[in-house]
């Protein structure tokens, strides 16, 4: 059975989004939306999917969990009995506290700080193997999801084993060839291959390398996805002619009116070159392709404090970017982007990025059938 009958899309077009009408909108458009479940807590987790159920037609779609290898144990076993901020050292809150003070950043209104830090702490302190599973319960409660797919490491045997009873298909983010067989060892049912280009958590390695790469690690016994630096549908074609059963995109979502940013946050994204979109740890810890900023070079400099794991140095630097938005301080504002954000100008919608990705890959594959090679 072919990844588009077991999944059921129309279109190989997979949107990453923490928005749910992002989500919706693609699902409906013919792709396969998937929800960004890791910044929520279990509670609102449950209303968000609740919400997809009602609005998608009765069509499939995803949910992405973040079950990192590398976390503080502390904060997993704390998770609900203590504070997560009495874990982040005072060098680092007061790192992060004078940046923001010298910049003439404002605290943000004590009742705010309450709310933000709240859904902060219990959203972040999802990513860890326990948080992650407390998500994956509740989106066994919800027949339409069809595809989890878990990022920054394989899922564990019992995750596996619980989806599996549900008949749901289960991925695997990847960014280099050896965690694809890992991946795979584990029982997966497919990989997404996500190049260096993409936004949010990256590694080393180009899209155009680590696709081949990828399918040989596996075999090609599961189906590959390729993620990273997909806007347009020529760059569709490509990914497909390397034999990826479709692409998985995420950071042209945000450009849309239905995403979950503020016109402030998608005009910085829309003001963004291509090489604003850089490579660093301060997000959470691990390297994250990120918007630069003042904030995210300030962590890079000789005597900044050392990295924390997930989910500390999350929820340290969430707390800190919602000031930032709260000011509309584009020179302090570093959210996830990928390389692709140097081609997104203005904004535009969901159902608008599928259509012309989708006229542009039909394009091209006539173009490519037309093209005299030289042979027979
Ligand atoms: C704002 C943002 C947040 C992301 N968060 C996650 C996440 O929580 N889990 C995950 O697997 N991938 C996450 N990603 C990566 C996407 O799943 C996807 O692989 C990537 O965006 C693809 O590359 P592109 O940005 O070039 O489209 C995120 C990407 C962005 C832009």
């Amino acid at each position: 059975m072919s990844l588009k009958q077991r999944l059921g899309f129309q279109v190989p077009i997979f949107a990453f989004s923490h928005c749910r009408d992002v989500v919706v909108e693609v699902t409906k458009a013919g792709g396969y939306g998937v929800l960004g479940a890791s910044t929520f807590s279990p509670e609102q987790l449950e209303i968000e999917l609740t919400w997809i159920d009602s609005h998608v037609d009765g069509r499939p779609y995803g949910v992405d969990v973040i079950i990192p290898g590398k976390y503080d144990h502390e904060a997993e076993v704390g998770h609900g009995k203590i504070d997560l901020h009495d874990l982040i050292p005072d060098e680092h809150k007061n790192f992060m506290a004078k940046i923001l003070a010298d910049e003439g950043v404002l605290e943000l209104p004590h009742d705010e700080r309450e709310r933000i830090n709240a859904e902060i702490i219990t959203g972040r302190g999802a990513m860890t193997p326990d948080g992650a599973r407390r998500l994956v319960e509740v989106v066994l409660r919800h027949p339409q999801v069809k595809l989890v797919v878990s990022a920054l490491g394989p899922p564990p045997p019992d995750v596996v084993a619980k989806l599996r009873t549900q008949g749901i298909t289960i991925g695997a983010m990847c960014g280099r060839p050896k965690h694809a067989a890992r991946h795979k060892a584990a029982g997966v049912d497919l990989v997404v291959a996500q190049g260096t280009e993409a936004g949010g958590h990256s590694g080393e390695i180009s899209t155009l390398v680590l696709v081949p790469q990828v399918i040989d690690a596996v075999g090609g016994e599961i189906p590959v996805i390729a993620a990273g630096g997909f806007g347009r549908g020529s760059q569709i074609a490509a990914a497909l002619a390397l034999g990826a059963e479709g692409v998985w995109c995420g950071t042209v979502w945000l450009g849309t009116r239905e995403s979950e940013l503020t016109p402030f946050e998608r005009q910085a994204y829309f003001d963004a070159q291509t090489e604003d979109a850089v490579r660093r740890r301060c997000r959470t810890g691990k390297t994250v392709r990120m918007l630069r900023s003042r904030l995210s070079e300030a962590w890079e400099q000789p005597g900044a404090p050392a990295y924390l794991d997930p989910p500390l140095q999350g929820i340290l630097f969430n707390e800190m970017t919602a000031r930032v938005i709260r000011a509309e301080r584009a020179d302090l504002y570093s959210f996830p982007a990928g390389q692709v954000v140097g081609t997104m100008t203005e904004e535009t919608t969901v159902r608008q990025v599928m259509y012309d990705m989708q006229v542009e890959l039909a394009d091209t594959l006539e173009r490519l059938g037309k093209l005299d090679l030289g042979g027979q």
